[in-house]
């Protein structure tokens, strides 16, 4: 069974050859039993070598946990991305026992470094694991494949390569902003290496004007489990309530917002200098595309959203896979 998936810093998004799609937080913790244990989302098993917590709570099941672990670092580390692609795997993969043909992708400024290590390490794995109380399924590789982040969402824009242009993708995510320019002659497409690199900027930087607002409102950081919660409430102009009072942050957003523009804009200049001008379309893709859009849109050449933005990624390692 062929798959596409974003292991991303803030959500893992998954995709099948079926059309099924996945989508949670990346948050893992071990697994803390209870009454209430059966109704997480999700409770996983894993038996596999890189995994030594056999029982997690993983996504949304985590966010509860005091020992919540999140992906960060340049280097995702290991075990928690290790059983967070088995959980993507077996929720896609329902009751299937084909091995699995993957694609995965990493952000374009560790690509060189980490893409055959990665490779490898993926392809050499094989394990168990149940989500949800599923039977166990047993996962194997026979492919793995990785690709440049970014160019991911270019394979599912749905621009038609056959003729000739430029094309200008910006994909902002959690922690990570990646910018990819592309040649088109002829339908050939080609890379100009100079303007594609990441930035370690995104949506986190959102996260931490809340987190400051909300504690000199409330005398006590934003635990990091009510983080997408609070961006939710905030883009929807509804308060925050703690301790029976209303903490307002639209506005604190709405200023990290501009700010988060600026500085994405002004990466877009650092990196494409005067081709952020002669570019047909500039796509835009991840999560912070989706709440930057109205900012972004006056500032940039012939800006077009991603089919599905916060999918695209994953649509395009599974278009690669597929066609590799
Ligand atoms: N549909 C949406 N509406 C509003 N906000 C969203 C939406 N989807 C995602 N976000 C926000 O955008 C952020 C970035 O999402 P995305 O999935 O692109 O990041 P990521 O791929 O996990 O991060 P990175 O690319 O740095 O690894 C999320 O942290 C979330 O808060
Ligand atoms: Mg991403």
């Amino acid at each position: 069974m062929q798959m596409g998936i974003d292991v991303g810093y803030g959500q893992v998004k998954g995709v099948s050859e079926k059309g099924k799609k996945v989508i949670f937080p990346s948050l893992v913790a071990p697994l803390t039993k209870g009454p209430l244990e059966n109704d997480m989302k999700h409770k996983v098993f894993i038996q596999c070598s890189s995994v030594s917590m056999r029982e997690s709570a993983v996504g949304d099941g985590a966010r509860y946990s005091k020992l919540i672990q999140q992906l960060s670092g340049q280097e995702k580390p290991t075990e928690a991305h290790d059983i967070l692609l088995l959980t993507a795997i077996a929720l896609l993969a329902e009751d299937t026992k084909e091995p699995i043909s993957l694609g995965v992708g990493l952000p374009l400024a560790y690509y060189a470094a980490q893409k055959d290590q990665l490779k490898q390490r993926l392809s050499c794995m094989a394990g168990k694991v149940s989500v949800d109380g599923s039977l166990q399924h047993q996962v194997s590789f026979s492919r793995v494949e990785v690709f440049p982040q970014g160019t991911g969402a270019i394979a599912a824009s749905g621009i038609d390569y056959s003729s000739s242009g430029r094309i200008g993708l910006i994909d902002i995510g959690t922690y990570t902003t990646d910018f990819v320019l592309l040649e088109i002659e002829n339908g050939r497409k080609s890379f100009i290496p100079d303007g594609c690199g990441s930035r370690e900027i995104g949506a986190y930087q959102l996260f931490e004007s809340l987190d400051k607002a909300f504690q000199a409102k409330a005398g006590m950081p934003l635990p990091i489990r009510e983080y997408s919660r609070t961006l939710d409430n905030a883009l929807q102009q509804k308060p925050l309530c703690f301790d029976g009072k209303e903490i307002h942050l639209h506005k604190t957003l709405e200023y990290a917002m501009e700010e988060l523009t600026d500085s994405v804009m002004s990466q877009v200049r650092a990196v494409w200098g005067d081709w952020a001008r002669f570019l047909d379309y500039t796509i835009l893709a991840g999560g912070g595309s989706v709440v930057l859009h109205d900012r972004l849109k006056n500032k940039l050449s012939n800006p077009v959203m991603a089919k599905d933005p916060v999918f695209a990624n994953a649509w395009g390692y599974l278009e690669y896979v597929k066609a590799s």
